[in-house]
């Protein structure tokens, strides 16, 4: 059971253990995407070079990941490297691909341990052969995992993946009437994973940049100042907790505003 295993982690008395508490188990968003933002903040707050910020964001990678799949969460996105990314200088990024390197080296145990399926999504052609390889063997390795599914977008972009999804099916010679909203995003890097309820960003910028733009159509979303290296489970547990108290509406008329004239 979700809560019971989440309170044998948390401090007795701490404020995650009274965040768990107010969380609905059995309205748990299905999807929870993160874009992680703020780590050259956090870095240059501390006079440290960037990387520090990047290496100081695995610890909160770990934490969202391991505290997503104990709480039951199907399905985590982060974003961990857009397609914009790519312009940043050779030595942040190289910086950055070895950090990836280390981090799937190091948890892949983790991965295993947690039942954890592993995915990498993005235009992952464009990312250096060693990498793949461990990518590659990651995804390989955690197949037939049965629980959480991890997805990590990597020289990932919305736009690219839109444009990816209507290169594959032109592909596939799909008649243009048989073109639907279904037809398309079965071609999607996420085809066959339910769409994020949940959008969380960190550092307090309220931007999508250009995350899943397809997928967020109808989720929620959720910002707190925190610098992503700072991002542990209390702030998950924030989001969740906020994210069920909103009312959704899918654009309908529910009961609470019918006869009061707003859609
Ligand atoms: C945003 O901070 C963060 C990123 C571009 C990369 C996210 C990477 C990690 C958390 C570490 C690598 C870990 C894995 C598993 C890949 P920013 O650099 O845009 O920060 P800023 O907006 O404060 O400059």
């Amino acid at each position: 059971m979700a809560l019971a295993e989440m309170l044998a982690v948390v401090p007795a008395g701490s404020d995650e253990e009274a965040l768990l508490r107010r969380i609905d188990f059995a309205r748990l968003p299905r999807h929870v995407a993160i874009i992680m933002d703020g780590n050259g903040r956090w870095a240059a707050s501390r006079h440290l070079p960037r990387v520090e910020g990047h290496r100081a964001g695995i610890e909160a990678v770990r934490s969202a990941v391991e505290s997503s799949a104990r709480l039951g969460i199907p399905v985590l996105t982060l974003y961990a490297f857009s397609v914009e990314n790519w312009k940043r200088p050779d030595t942040e990024v190289s910086a950055l691909m070895g950090l990836l390197k280390h981090y799937l080296r190091l948890e892949l145990k983790s991965l295993l341990r947690n039942n954890i399926r592993f995915k990498a999504i993005g235009r992952l052609e464009r990312l250096s052969e060693d990498i793949r390889i461990e990518l590659r063997e990651a995804e390989a390795r955690t197949a037939a995992n049965t629980g959480m599914l991890f997805n990590i977008a990597l020289s990932y972009g919305g736009r690219a993946e839109i444009v990816d999804a209507a290169r594959q099916l032109i592909r596939e010679g799909i008649a243009a009437e048989d073109v639907d909203e279904s037809a398309f995003a079965a071609r999607l890097y996420t085809a066959d994973q339910p769409d994020p309820d949940l959008l969380i960003r960190t550092s307090g910028e309220l931007r999508v940049s250009n995350f899943l733009l397809w997928q967020i159509a109808y989720a929620e979303i959720w910002v707190t100042d925190a610098l992503w290296p700072d991002f542990r489970t209390r702030h998950l547990l924030e989001a969740i907790v906020d994210y069920q108290r909103r009312e959704r509406r899918y654009g309908a008329i529910t009961a609470a505003t019918a006869g009061v004239g707003k859609a």
